[in-house]
């Protein structure tokens, strides 16, 4: 796939923000790439990476003025421009976001940006609270309406020390997604996809819950594949430690099958893929005690009720939408899964078999088989969960 890169001209923009040190490390990555790189400093920006340090990696002067220091030689930011297969402003702060989205060329960077004709990635990195802020947003909304191509952030610790969004995307990260780009493999540029993910709480009391041994991973990994594809993700989930180091995901946490069925019914109409491998709990508490239930000598009952169906939910009022469950099964494999894509209104569905040993919930791999609505069965191999994603991917998109 980064066969793509080899020989490209590719022009990165460098901002004043700590995940600047990240940049000799995209510069390399592209460099093994057999790409040709070229690099644009803010002035800030080389108070947190030298420009010794982006020029020796990536074999050129590092550019950052209007003119070359020789009288009367400017540097050009429209040769700049024109030089670049595609351009990457990684790390791109608030304020260049800014300048980018209103046109304020003050700087070598955002002229270079407002005369390239090339296609032009943009990945952030700020704090939490100013990624999530309406001005970042607006202007993310803006450069996407101008055809630039967003590179979200990833959660995580960040250099105030607080945790959050804002984490730019790491490097090989941002290679592997440019080159997929590039690649026009691409299929699910413009897609939208909803993902349901994890296990649902069920609340007893304040401080106890009817819960399941699912981790979250296969949803995870789908939503990582689908943005990859180009998708446009909402990954809607319950309780998990799983981190999304997928790009253009948005997350909904949720933690009851309720509040999982109202975020999915947000969102629904709007989507052209859904993919169910959230672990939903079928059955909850009728009666939630509002304080903490307390230990007596005899036994106790707590009566349950059904939960709602999502997925069944879903497939009543589907109507160009592409539908994907999950069954796992321990025996009749086939027909119960066969039943669950009919009732459900499904085009296809994974069955995960426990008797498989190293599928299921607690691995790392899974083995799947995928049936569709058409009746051809396809069996794969015990695969770890990124590839299974992989194929569930894959086989929506032979699909379409
Ligand atoms: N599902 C859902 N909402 C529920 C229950 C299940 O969206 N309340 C979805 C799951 O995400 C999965 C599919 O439905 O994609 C199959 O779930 P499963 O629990 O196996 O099916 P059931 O019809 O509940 O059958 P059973 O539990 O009897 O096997």
């Amino acid at each position: 796939m980064k066969d793509v890169l080899k020989g490209k001209n590719v022009l990165i923009g460098v901002t004043a923000s700590i995940a600047a040190y990240k940049s000799a490390l995209l510069v390399r990555e592209f460099v093994k790439a057999g790409a040709n790189v070229k690099v644009i400093m803010t002035k800030a920006s080389k108070e947190f990476i030298t420009p010794l340090t982006l020029s020796t990696l990536s074999k050129n002067p590092v550019h950052s003025k209007f003119s070359t220091g020789e009288e009367g030689v400017w540097n050009s930011h429209v040769d700049l421009g024109i030089w670049a297969d595609f351009m990457i402003v990684a790390p791109v702060t608030a304020n260049t976001l800014g300048k980018m989205a209103n046109g304020l060329a003050d700087n070598l960077l955002v002229a270079t940006y407002l005369s390239g004709r090339c296609p032009i990635y943009f990945a952030p990195a700020m704090d939490l609270d100013m990624y999530k802020h309406p001005t970042t947003n607006e202007n993310v909304r803006k450069l996407k309406s101008f055809g630039d191509i967003f590179i979200e952030s990833n959660f995580g610790e960040l250099a105030s020390g607080l945790f959050g969004e804002g984490r730019m995307a790491e490097p090989v990260e941002i290679v592997d997604f440019i080159s997929k780009h590039l690649s026009q493999d691409l299929a699910l540029q413009g897609k939208k996809v909803l993902i349901t993910a994890g296990p649902t709480y069920e609340a007893i009391d304040p401080v106890r819950y009817i819960g399941n041994h699912s981790s979250g991973k296969m949803g995870f990994e789908l939503a990582a594949e689908c943005s990859l594809q180009g998708a446009e993700v909402t990954l809607i989930t319950g309780p998990t430690s799983q981190k999304i180091d997928g790009l253009n995901v948005r997350r909904v946490d949720v933690t009851s099958a309720e509040e999982m069925f109202n975020a999915v019914h947000d969102d629904f109409s709007n989507v052209d893929i859904g993919i169910f491998s959230a672990a939903v709990a079928d059955y909850k508490p009728k009666f939630v005690a509002t304080e903490k239930i307390k230990k007596v000598d005899s036994s106790m009952n707590i009566e349950l009720e059904p939960t709602d169906d999502i997925l069944a939910s879903v497939g009543e009022i589907k109507k160009d939408q592409f539908l994907v469950g999950f069954a796992l099964e321990t025996e009749n494999e086939l027909d119960n899964a066969k039943g669950k894509l009919q009732r459900k209104n499904l085009d296809f569905i994974v069955l995960n078999s426990l008797k498989d040993s190293g599928a299921g919930f607690k691995h790392d791999t899974n083995k799947i088989t995928i049936v569709d609505s058409a009746g051809k069965i396809a069996n794969f191999d015990l695969k770890t969960k990124k590839e299974v994603a992989a194929d569930i991917v894959a086989a929506i998109i032979t699909r379409l």
